[in-house]
């Protein structure tokens, strides 16, 4: 399965911040917002990587992760040079998806918790059509909401409804088939002139093969749009951390377990960084594995 990170968008909501630089590398906590949806995609076993953003941007990307393969990734750019909706992700990614199925991961969503690493990859494996999460929120009408029937099944999808037939939200990490870039094609551009990924749903809700899945209480969604909720994902990561006594979204580390890079490796990339608190992380992560002191996959934690 190959993965597509959208991480252009002009972050108007975080000007001046986003005049000069992405919002998608502005740190949260201690690492670059991009970490996170990038970790997402390597728990659900993903390692073909296209990162989509702004042409000033791409440098910086470039310079941050490189083509991949330190961490056991293969890492494509490509540029978005207005922002003309998520669905075209999949038109910007057409050479990178190549027919293949993909999961689509927002630069700005950040995901933690319990079962959510297993729950990616139970996806990842058994997917057809297209999968999306549903997640409870306090106020929906600020984001693509689901309506569910009695049993569980989709019934609806609208984009922030001012009267919301659900408190489902429907969060930023999608799964979908081959189709979606034929789908994605078709689509006309909404009133506010993007491809809206709430329309390219709906075509599969038709076609009868989009599951919604819940991601339920133990998973923490947050966005990171705003001052306000960029300060609030930064305080989330930083109070969790601390009481845990691990790191969230360490790609080296999550490279590591996956089986991407092996310790030696991973002690190599945290020695890069060997004068900061993440870089010891990585370093005795990695001590910890090559002395069989970590379980193989604690990935829920992760
Ligand atoms: P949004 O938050 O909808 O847009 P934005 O990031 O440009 O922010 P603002 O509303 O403050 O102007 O985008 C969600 C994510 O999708 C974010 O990571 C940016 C990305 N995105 C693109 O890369 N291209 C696009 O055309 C759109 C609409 C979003």
């Amino acid at each position: 399965m190959k993965g597509i990170i959208l991480a252009g968008g002009n972050g108007t909501r975080l000007q001046p911040l986003t005049f000069t630089s992405s919002k998608q590398l502005a740190p949260v906590y201690d690492k670059p917002m991009i970490y996170y949806p990038l970790s997402v995609l390597m728990l659900a076993g993903i390692q073909d990587i296209l990162i989509i953003t702004r042409p000033s941007d791409l440098p910086a990307f470039q310079a941050l992760l490189g083509d991949g393969h330190q961490l056991g990734l293969s890492i494509d750019y490509a540029t978005q040079g207005e922002p003309r909706g998520i669905a075209d992700a999949f038109l910007v990614g057409e050479d990178h998806i190549r027919g293949e199925q993909c999961a689509l991961a927002l630069g700005d969503n950040l995901f933690h918790g319990a079962n959510l690493p297993t729950l990616l990859r139970r996806t990842a494996l058994k997917m057809g059509g297209c999968v999306l999460f549903g997640h409870e929120v306090a106020d929906p009408e600020r984001f693509g909401v689901a309506e569910i029937d009695s049993l569980g099944a989709l019934v609806s999808i609208e984009e922030k409804p001012r009267q919301p037939r659900s408190n489902l939200a429907i969060p930023g990490i999608y799964f979908f088939d081959a189709q979606v870039t034929d789908i994605a094609r078709d689509l006309e551009p909404s009133p506010r002139g993007e491809l809206e990924i709430t329309d390219l749903l709906r075509v599969y809700l038709k076609m009868g093969t989009a599951e919604l899945v819940w991601l339920g209480r133990g998973v923490t969604w947050l966005d990171t749009g705003t001052h306000e909720s960029l300060l609030e994902a930064g305080t989330f990561v930083r109070d969790t951390q601390r009481r845990q006594g691990i790191r969230l979204a360490c790609i080296e580390e999550i490279a590591m377990h996956m089986g991407y890079i092996d310790p030696d490796d991973c002690h190599a990339l945290g020695a890069r960084m060997g004068n900061s608190p993440y870089g010891d992380y990585v370093m005795e992560r990695a001590r910890l594995c090559k002395a069989g002191m970590l379980p193989p996959l604690p990935l829920e934690a992760l």
